[in-house]
């Protein structure tokens, strides 16, 4: 458990309670979301108004049951302590980005991948982010390197907020939004052989879009970002079980992989990972 979330507590809950706090918290803007265990649930007032008391600018605190679910990744929030309010502005690497906690996808957990992924890309690629959300990476990329980007996204108000956020970080002349489901996209001849680089940011159905993704890339080859979730008892398998999932799912391909890292654990021993993959497409 966090140090922090121990000693604001320390007050209010019993010594054996403060033992099944989880070690941490979001804060997106002016809002924490904080996962409670069942046995602690009934003290859940406690907790989120020890959060709004001793973090700073805070303004609503909610707690959130279970993980991200449906197709557009959302969490279940429910409202404790504060104001009730979900917008919020959030701030990384310089840029700023409007999300709405309880209608789109957003996860300040990511940052350091984003950050990873604006070094890697190159002036002047084609890239094309098939799950965008509300437009982080594609604006840290934007921000960083002289790209053209395409963002797709099914969920209207990540679509909204990605136009927002290329807008207020100054990218839109190198971002494009687009709304609707990245297979129907990609389906038709409109993206094929234009793009350098995809990113493949939905760790629970990625392998859906193989094809299609590939059948984006420029004919010349390019780099696919593939995110998926990995069991490992061993943080240290974590790495070699990916990698032998994407050698499972790429097997008729002719690629290389470059780089396999995990992002996060997303719960006990199951770790969210991400291969850079250079796809060879003259050889399909
Ligand atoms: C895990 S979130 C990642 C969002 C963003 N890349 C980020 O890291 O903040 C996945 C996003 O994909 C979108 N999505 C899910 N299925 C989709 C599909 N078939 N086509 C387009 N977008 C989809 C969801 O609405 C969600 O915003």
């Amino acid at each position: 458990m966090s140090k922090f979330l121990k000693s604001v507590l320390a007050d209010n809950l019993a010594e054996n309670e403060l033992q099944y706090l989880y070690s941490s918290y979001d804060i997106i803007g002016d809002i924490a979301i904080i996962k409670i265990p069942d046995v602690l649930v009934h003290k859940k007032k406690v907790i989120c108004d020890a959060l709004l008391k001793n973090v700073k600018n805070l303004k609503a605190v909610y707690m959130q049951s279970g993980s991200v679910t449906g197709e557009y990744r959302l969490r279940d929030l429910e409202f404790v302590s504060g104001m009730e309010i979900y917008l919020t502005t959030y701030k990384e690497y310089g840029c700023k980005f409007l999300v709405n906690v309880a209608t789109s996808y957003f996860s300040p957990r990511l940052s350091t991948e984003r950050r990873r992924l604006s070094k890697l890309v190159k002036d002047d690629e084609a890239v094309l982010n098939m799950f965008a959300g509300v437009g982080t990476f594609s604006v840290i990329m934007a921000k960083e390197k002289r790209i053209k980007i395409t963002n797709f996204d099914s969920n209207l108000d990540a679509f909204i907020l990605s136009v927002i956020n290329s807008k207020i970080n100054k990218v839109d002349g190198s971002i494009s939004s687009v709304h609707g489901d990245a297979k129907i996209l990609l389906e038709s001849d409109t993206y094929k052989d234009k793009f350098d680089r995809i990113l493949l940011p939905l760790p629970e159905k990625a392998h859906e879009f193989i094809d299609v993704s590939i059948k984006c890339l420029k004919p010349k080859g390019g780099f696919l970002h593939f995110f998926s979730h990995v069991k490992g008892d061993e943080k240290s398998s974590v790495i070699a079980n990916s990698e032998a999932n994407i050698r499972k799912l790429f097997g008729r391909y002719s690629y290389q992989i470059t780089h396999t890292q995990i992002v996060r654990a997303v719960a006990p021993r199951i770790y969210q990972t991400v291969t850079d993959l250079f796809l060879v497409k003259d050889c399909i």
